[in-house]
């Protein structure tokens, strides 16, 4: 089954097809990459993919067979796609835990009044939140930091937190921007170790854009490349590294296929 797909998509930034016609479908519990050089688009696909920016080219973004373009990124966050970002956004002041905590408001069962009251349900649903979000820190290995501000964390450290917090939404999907971005060879294997881990304890579709060739072809299952706005090619891992529109396209190189 197909858990999220995008259909003929387009977005322009003045002049500039940043996107352009690209149609891809990843499948239930698949972990998909989506890679190219810099500039490709990658980054402007999951800002269309959740609502940040209006595919004005055109184009569908389908949740299980269903639209979800033109909806509100909240909207598209309650449907079930959760992200990080390729600029970290961490609330640097706040602490590790309360990091994760941010975004348990947004799936918490109590209301206003139940907060403004705590009321017995409010208080078990804050111990369920926080009983929620140590067990994420604890997959990335940050449960002993959980009261240390986060900007103490080292910058790989600060994206396995971002990670944790996408996760307290409870996802179906989850887009990944370049998660391995300053990572050592150490941390991005961690990395994979744990992409892989949260995909099959989740059942959860992931989505990574991602440079680090290391990463992209030690956990994904299928990758999809673009340059330039457009796709150019699909494939398993094995594929794509000899594809040599993809080789090209890393190098800079234009191909003549007359
Ligand atoms: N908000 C914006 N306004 C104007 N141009 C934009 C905007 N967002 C992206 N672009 C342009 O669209 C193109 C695609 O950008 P995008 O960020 O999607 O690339 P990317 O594949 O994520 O690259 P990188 O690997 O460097 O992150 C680039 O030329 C970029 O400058
Ligand atoms: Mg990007």
């Amino acid at each position: 089954m197909t858990a999220l797909e995008v259909r003929s998509l387009g977005r322009t930034f003045g002049g500039l097809k940043a996107v352009h016609r690209v149609s891809f479908r990843a499948q239930d519990r698949q972990i998909f990459g989506l890679i190219g050089p810099n500039g490709a688009g990658k980054t402007t696909v999951f800002n269309v993919v959740t609502g940040v920016y209006e595919p004005d080219e055109g184009g569908e973004v389908l949740l299980d067979s269903k639209r979800i373009d033109g909806l509100q990124p909240y909207q598209v966050a309650s449907r079930g796609i959760a992200r990080t970002f390729q600029n970290i956004r961490v609330f640097a002041e706040m602490s590790v835990v309360e990091n994760v905590l941010v975004s348990a408001h947004m799936t918490a069962r109590v209301g206003l009044v139940g907060a403004v009251f705590r009321t017995a349900a409010f208080r078990q649903e804050e111990k369920h939140q926080l009983e929620r979000a140590l067990r994420l820190l604890e997959i990335f290995k940050l449960d002993g930091l959980a009261l240390e501000q986060a900007k103490n964390l080292p910058y790989g450290s600060q994206r396995k937190l971002e990670i944790a917090r996408a996760l307290m939404l409870g996802p179906k999907v989850l887009l990944l921007d370049e998660p391995a971005a300053g990572m050592n060879t150490g941390e991005a294997d961690d990395l994979n170790e744990q992409i892989r881990w949260l995909r099959d304890e989740f059942e959860l579709t992931i989505v990574l854009v991602e440079h680090n060739m290391r990463v992209v072809m030690g956990v994904c299952e299928r990758i999809h490349v673009m340059d330039h706005g457009e796709t150019i090619a699909e494939g398993t891992p094995e594929e794509i590294q000899k594809d040599r529109h993809v080789i090209a396209a890393y190098l800079g190189e234009d191909i003549d296929d007359g």
